[in-house]
């Protein structure tokens, strides 16, 4: 086992026993010394984690740090795919940048990529995407999923679905979806996604998800002037601070149990849930693909995720990128 894997492991065996384990079970249960043992606790102190060592009973965990490290997020999530490998960083251009030149090189899929700041966070559309320090979630996953390129973009129905309900779990708010891959609450963009690819005609090499979600981020420290769309945080949604981790966690959990679905039974029932979050499932709504603008009525999203939209005479629109609004 790994050492980073030894301290996961004991981290899970404090969780689960909940109260004292001794040092000898530790040991047992590892295969190591009982001095190794001992070092690895002295390491997780070393990393934040409040650890109790009471002779004749042994070691419980008191507290653990908030901080975003590989282990503290991986610890005891038993993820299928994503997260097998967790980069954390203090600052970045961009985790898309990071986690894209990490898949050229042969990055494992499920390997995930977070920084506390980007200094050159990046939207849809080339634009910016605003990455305060220690505040907001700014993530990048590469998946290597054995589909076509068309089919590729359906990989955004399950980031969206995994943020929707990572928030959800982690606040009382209910977010809604706005296509092709915002997530609103009360109508204010709360997070985006960008998905970036690298393909041949036939095959997906990888994708990296690229997810932002503004968690504690306060109104103050946005530049409203290079926003297109109101923006708001949890914080401010909510009222109440969300735990950086703790929602980190969830998100990953959610897109690893999403993305083993995708791949087992296909995109059909995210996409489903997709469309019932939907804010615009049946509003009318005003188009723009850049040369040209129509207004017309949503009535759902195809295989591929482009948005299906009715125009009064009755013709259906099929959308595949641009900037819609409802009215
Ligand atoms: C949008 O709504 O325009 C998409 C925003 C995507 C932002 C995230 S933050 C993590 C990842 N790294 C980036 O540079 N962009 C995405």
């Amino acid at each position: 086992m790994k050492e980073a894997g030894i301290d996961a492991k004991i981290l899970e065996l404090f969780r689960s026993g909940g109260g004292f384990v001794s040092g000898e079970s530790l040991s047992r249960l590892l295969g190591l010394s009982r001095t190794a043992v001992w070092k690895h606790v002295k390491g997780l102190r070393a990393e934040g984690y409040l650890i109790e060592a009471v002779p004749a009973k042994g070691y419980r965990l008191v507290s653990s740090p908030n901080l975003l490290t590989p282990l503290s997020l991986t610890a005891g999530l038993d993820a299928r795919r994503i997260g097998a490998t967790v980069v954390c960083l203090k600052q970045t251009e961009s985790t898309n940048t990071v986690a894209f030149k990490l898949a050229q090189e042969g990055a494992a899929e499920g390997t995930v990529v977070i920084a506390d700041q980007q200094t050159a966070g990046k939207g849809r559309l080339g634009r910016v995407w605003l990455s305060p320090a220690g505040v907001n979630l700014y993530l990048s996953v590469v998946l290597r999923p054995a589909i076509s390129p068309v089919a590729a973009c359906q990989l955004t129905f399950l980031s969206v679905v995994a943020v929707a309900r990572a928030i959800e779990s982690c606040t009382a708010l209910a977010p809604q979806i706005k296509w092709p891959n915002d997530i609103l609450i009360g109508g204010k963009k709360v997070a985006g996604l960008l998905n970036e690819m690298n393909a041949e005609t036939e095959k997906v090499n990888f994708v990296v998800l690229g997810i932002g979600v503004n968690l504690n981020m306060r109104l103050a420290q946005l530049d409203e002037s290079v926003l297109r769309h109101p923006a708001t945080s949890l914080l401010e949604a909510g009222g109440e601070e969300v735990d950086r981790l703790d929602f980190t966690r969830t998100l990953l959990k959610e897109l690893d149990g999403l993305y083993h679905r995708f791949l087992t039974e296909g995109e059909g029932a995210i996409r489903a849930e997709w469309l019932e979050r939907s804010a615009m499932r049946g509003r009318r709504v005003k188009v723009n693909c850049g040369e040209r603008e129509f207004t017309g009525r949503v009535t759902g999203v195809d295989t591929f995720g482009a948005l299906l939209v009715e125009l009064t005479d009755g013709t259906l629109e099929t959308v595949l990128s641009g900037d819609v609004a409802l009215i």
